[in-house]
């Protein structure tokens, strides 16, 4: 959701690791980006519209220069075109700034600035920012325009500024995310809170794949926070100072040694993102399973011990959730609620000191989820995270966290991280029953299993099915049990890549209303159980009879039925074998369809990895 960054240090590159920078962030948005140089005390513009991945570089592009920032949009305020597009200029042209985030009270602001005599050029919410700076300025110097800037502003945030004629960077941060990268610390002495750092050079972006490959060393700013970047008196190297935004007085930071490959975070032989990461299913479901065990039965702990447990999520992470309602009852017989993250704030009567909110989230910066912590925090709920990315937000205000080890998740269309999350609920509701080891072995024979499932064949099959289906305008997928949240998180994934309509029910809900909408030759695609399977207080033979009626009714109307199962069936127009592996069937049922959409996207000619109008981290409510 809109990726910044920026650079001050000793090399005349600048331009060059911003641009480098955004291409990582590129995820974040991709309607348009641009970047600002500082050049011999002026500021140098580059914007675009379209995606930096497609910006051509040539002899001129760059200025030697050792200070600029970049963004990479997703537009919120104002349509995408190259006037949007940041950075945004303060009306004298004397700051620049990069935003993250809405400022929500900016229709006010541009009256006060209107007022000042200030001419508005963008309809986006950040030109306020460069401007309250600027008339801040009059009385102060930049790091103090930028706090009482960042408080006036309402709303979630993080933005960089610089300003004509000052070699400074400047960044605050509230809501949205700010990471500091250190090229070449220079250790003063060994305390490990730090108000000061030196440094041969700064990076300060939205997420660390941006500088990655030039130091693993970063400092996580937090809400109310904001960093000064300058030279050292003696002008031989630089340094970064934190304050608070509210009384900007010196803040202490620890600095975290990543051991992040940036290698990891490249495409390597494999045509997108989102293929890489459907195949690094065969190691990642293996990595999820190595939770501290300790961790793990101290949240079984709590959940035993809360009086209401919830788990929330966004988009797909919302959907692994939902598969919790199902595998706590079955594996532990306990009831768990499950709510969107969005959505949490309407059971704010119920929350209690005695309540636990288990948040699952890739990025762990989604901002519902945020939202929804600032909401326990408030009425004293204990909080989970089953987060992706270390460091995040949702990690680092979790009261326990279960790291997913999924490793950087690039395409926008979850696929290796929501299988791991789904190993982690899992293996939870095995702890929780006293059965962990059981839940273990159970996890790692799918994993094996995926493992062999895995393979160019196999994938093949599943672009067979694509080209028969390319075409179609709606599509329907349907699921029992845990299958039901796969079902809906199967639409999904069709969704995001494919653009074709899709959508998931309840298998036995499709009777009640949605089978009016098939027609000759529509896809159905059903999680069909092998016989064995049981259900929650289902029959003796599992669901297997009761999926295959509703998918009967669907036949009989000239539907085309693509069955996702371990047995085949006369039903079935296409087969997609899937291993039985009992209670993580929704690990195993869900690959394919992370396939078979990579498969649709490529088919129609869109670019999977980055999908139109969506982002992979949303920053905004
Ligand atoms: C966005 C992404 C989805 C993701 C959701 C939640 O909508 O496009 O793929 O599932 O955010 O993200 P999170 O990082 O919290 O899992």
């Amino acid at each position: 959701m809109c990726g910044i960054i920026s650079y001050l240090g000793n090399r005349k590159t600048a331009g060059k690791l911003v641009v480098d920078g955004l291409k990582k962030l590129e995820y974040r948005g991709y309607d348009s980006f641009g970047f600002a140089e500082k050049v011999n005390g002026k500021i140098r513009l580059t914007k675009k519209v379209g995606k930096i991945s497609e910006f051509r570089e040539n002899g001129k592009t760059f200025a030697k220069t050792n200070l600029a920032l970049g963004h990479t949009r997703w537009a919120t305020h104002g349509k995408v075109n190259r006037v949007n597009a940041h950075p945004h200029f303060s009306a004298d042209g004397k700051v620049v700034v990069v935003h993250n985030g809405i400022v929500e009270n900016h229709a006010e602001l541009r009256k006060f600035l209107r007022g000042k005599g200030v001419k508005f050029v963008t309809e986006t919410d950040t030109e306020v920012i460069p401007n309250l700076i600027v008339e801040f300025l009059k009385k102060n110097n930049l790091k103090e325009a930028v706090r009482k800037t960042a408080q006036k502003l309402r709303g979630r945030f993080a933005f960089v500024a610089i300003v004509a004629g000052e070699e400074k960077l400047c960044a605050a941060r509230n809501g949205s995310p700010l990471i500091l990268g250190i090229e070449k610390f220079f250790p003063k002495s060994d305390d490990k809170l730090l108000a000061k750092i030196d440094g041969s050079a700064f990076f300060i972006a939205s997420d660390t794949p941006a500088f990655l490959n030039h130091t693993p060393d970063v400092v996580y700013l937090d809400d109310g926070e904001m960093v000064e970047i300058e030279a050292s008196p003696k002008q031989d190297h630089f340094h970064a100072q934190f304050f608070g935004i509210t009384k900007g007085t010196a803040v202490k930071k620890r600095i975290i040694s990543l051991d992040l490959k940036e290698s990891k975070t490249e495409k390597g032989d494999f045509a997108h993102f989102m293929l890489k990461e459907i195949f690094e299913q065969k190691e990642t479901i293996h990595r999820a399973l190595k939770q501290d065990e300790k961790q793990l039965e101290k949240v079984a702990q709590l959940i035993r011990k809360s009086f209401g447990t919830f788990f929330i999520g966004c988009g797909t992470a919302g959907k692994v959730c939902a598969t919790a309602e199902y595998l706590f009852a079955k594996i532990a017989r306990r009831h768990v609620n499950v709510i969107f993250g969005s959505e949490f704030d309407t059971q704010e009567p119920f929350l209690t000191n005695k309540t636990l909110l288990i948040a699952v989230s890739q990025s762990g910066e989604t901002a519902d989820v945020l939202e929804a912590y600032k909401i326990a925090k408030r009425r004293g709920v204990k909080t989970v995270g089953v987060v992706n990315v270390a460091g995040s937000s949702v990690a680092r205000g979790s009261d326990v966290v279960l790291p997913v080890n999924a490793g950087v998740e690039k395409a926008v269309a979850s696929t290796k991280a929501t299988t791991a999350q789904l190993a982690i609920l899992t293996l939870l509701a095995y702890a929780l029953a006293g059965k962990l080891a059981e839940g273990q072995q159970m996890l790692a024979e799918a994993g094996s299993q995926i493992d062999e499932l895995l393979n160019p064949r196999y994938s093949e099959h599943l672009e067979k099915i694509a080209q028969k289906i390319k075409r179609v305008e709606s599509m329907y997928v349907i699921g029992k049990g845990t299958d039901y949240p796969m079902a809906l998180e199967a639409a999904i994934k069709l969704q995001e890549v494919s653009y074709i309509h899709a959508e998931g029910f309840a298998a036995g809900e499709l009777k009640h209303g949605p089978l009016a909408l098939i027609t000759k030759g529509t896809p159905l695609i059903a999680f069909v159980p092998a016989d064995r399977s049981l259900g929650v207080g289902g029959p003796a033979n599992g669901y297997r009879q009761e999926v295959l009626s509703n998918v009967s009714e669907v036949k009989a109307r000239g539907g085309r039925i693509i069955g996702v199962s371990p047995q085949n069936d006369p039903l079935f127009d296409e087969w997609i074998r899937v291993p039985d592996v009992g209670n993580a069937q929704p690990i195993v049922n869900i690959i394919p369809i992370q396939l078979l959409a990579y498969h649709l996207a490529v088919l129609r000619k869109n670019n999977p990895d980055l999908p139109r109008n969506l982002a992979k981290s949303v920053t905004v409510k």
